[in-house]
């Protein structure tokens, strides 16, 4: 029976785990990321909209990931080009057991403002987050590479008005996560009684 005790420790004890942290090549169970995904769509969501988008790497779709984040970031970075950024875009991919591109489908509903999808998809991504969590995996959400770029959207099967909103890495961990805190409750609450 799960308590509010259990479930702050729970909420509390996530953490992101970053690629270098996972034990390499160590599959998940592709049932259990289906579990994993199946939590996220069950997010709040404003009118019904479910606006969000799934993509999953994993076997050789990392490679497939790896290269096309990797190639797409030498097409597009000009002088700013860094070998560093490259060769990280070519190789993390490979640390995880599974990638999930994270997406906003731009819906039909005109009630509803963008921001309040976009807000829904966090919601599910917080899901991910959590049942990670649970099954004892590690993982993060990323917005780096190549997330912001218009040019990306096709590979994810995205149309212009559809936002990608990064990827969410997962694997077995290797290295737990330590050190973590967060500002006291009082810096972030206003209470209001009279
Ligand atoms: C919207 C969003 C985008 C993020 N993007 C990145 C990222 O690009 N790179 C990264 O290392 N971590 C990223 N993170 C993970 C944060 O680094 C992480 O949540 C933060 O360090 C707090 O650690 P915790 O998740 O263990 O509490 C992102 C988190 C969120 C919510």
């Amino acid at each position: 029976m799960i308590t509010p005790e259990i479930f702050n420790q729970f909420v509390r004890s996530r953490r992101s785990t970053f690629p270098d942290q996972f034990e390499a090549g160590k599959k998940v169970d592709d049932a259990i990321v289906k579990e994993i995904l199946t939590n996220a769509c069950w997010a709040p969501n404003h009118g019904k909209q479910e606006p969000w988008h799934f993509t999953v790497f994993t076997d050789e779709g990392l490679q497939k990931f790896a290269t096309y984040q990797s190639e797409l970031y030498k097409e597009l970075a000009g002088e700013n080009f860094k070998e560093i950024t490259y060769s990280k875009l070519q190789q993390n991919p490979l640390k995880a057991s599974h990638i999930i591109a994270i997406a906003m489908k731009k819906t039909t509903n005109k009630n509803i403002p963008e921001v309040e999808d976009i807000a829904a998809v966090a919601c599910a991504v917080e899901n991910i987050y959590l049942s990670v969590t649970a099954y004892g995996l590690g993982g993060y959400w990323t917005t780096g590479g190549i997330t912001y770029k218009d040019k990306a959207k096709e590979f994810f099967g995205l149309s212009e008005e559809d936002k990608l909103m990064g990827f969410f890495y997962i694997g077995h961990i290797a290295i737990p996560s330590s050190g973590a805190t967060r500002k006291p409750l009082e810096e972030k609450v206003t209470w209001i009684k009279h």
